[in-house]
């Protein structure tokens, strides 16, 4: 039987009694998307599970999602590396809050990273409700920023001049940035979650770049403003990671960053996304 024990920080769960190497079975996974949907992040410790596993879970969760800008690991077309070699001195992936790729039209719904070799120390995940942030929020706040509709886009990060681009050297991940992070996409700034339909803000600064109808000089001190909000201590669930350990997101209700503190230690997490629900 599941056991799901809540984390009492803003969200996530540590759940055992399912084994994730093997098959699951139709009942385990409405369980788990339904502690999914409840608690935003799951931890599955204890799991010794291989890539075949990995993208048996993801189907079961959904099927695949589209993941540009990541080379796959060899032989595989739907898992990326999450990787940092001990000596590596490039600046920390994934180190600014962001949902995943949430500047594609339909973003992924959740993601999968699973432990391939953690670190004696450092290297947590950083989790923040954003439903919790939007209902902590004055109702004078809620009127503000309740219908702006923000423009995402990955050229920050993955156009050739972005922070993963031709500047970028000596990054051990196979990052692929192009001329196609330009593109612009807008999705509500505060949408109802598609399958629970509570309220929270989608993603953040960084892969929002912009309000619909507001010029930069107006957009972007009020995104710093909301970005701080949104990245409020009372928000955040720390998760620690431990070998063979596979968590599960959902990008619609989080948002996520990686963090250092391992310098002298290889780090790989194996991660796959979870294509949008469809309903
Ligand atoms: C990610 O954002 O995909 C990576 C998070 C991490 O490395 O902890």
């Amino acid at each position: 039987m599941l056991r799901v024990e809540p984390s009492g920080q803003a969200c996530g769960a540590r759940v055992t009694g399912v084994d994730l190497a093997a098959p699951l079975s139709n009942p385990s996974v409405s369980e788990i998307r339904s502690a999914w949907l409840e608690h935003h992040v799951l931890a599955f410790p204890g799991q010794r599970m291989d890539d075949d596993a990995l993208e048996r879970f993801t189907q079961a969760l959904g099927g695949f999602g589209s993941d540009p800008f990541f080379a796959p690991i060899p032989g595989r077309q739907h898992i990326a590396a999450i990787l940092r070699e001990a000596d590596e001195r490039t600046p920390l992936f994934a180190e600014n809050w962001h949902s995943d790729w949430s500047f594609q039209a339909h973003p992924p719904a959740g993601t999968c990273l699973l432990a391939i070799e953690i670190p004696p120390k450092g290297g947590d995940t950083l989790f923040a409700n954003q439903h919790a942030a939007w209902d902590a929020l004055s109702p004078a706040k809620q009127a503000e920023w309740g219908d702006l509709i923000a423009i995402h886009s990955a050229r920050l990060a993955y156009a050739p001049d972005g922070s993963y681009g031709e500047r970028d050297k000596g990054r051990s991940m196979a990052i692929r940035p192009g001329e196609e992070a330009r593109q612009e996409q807008t999705h509500p700034l505060v949408p109802a979650h598609p399958e629970t339909g509570r309220r929270g803000f989608y993603s953040t600064l960084g892969y929002i770049v912009g309000i619909e109808g507001m010029d930069d000089d107006d957009a972007f001190p009020l995104l710093r403003e909301i970005a701080a909000w949104q990245a409020r201590e009372e928000f955040v669930y720390r998760h620690v990671w431990e070998p063979d350990m596979l968590i599960l997101w959902d990008n619609r209700s989080l948002l996520h960053r990686a963090t250092g503190g391992y310098q002298g230690y290889r780090r790989e997490l194996h991660r796959t996304t979870i294509a949008a629900w469809e309903g």
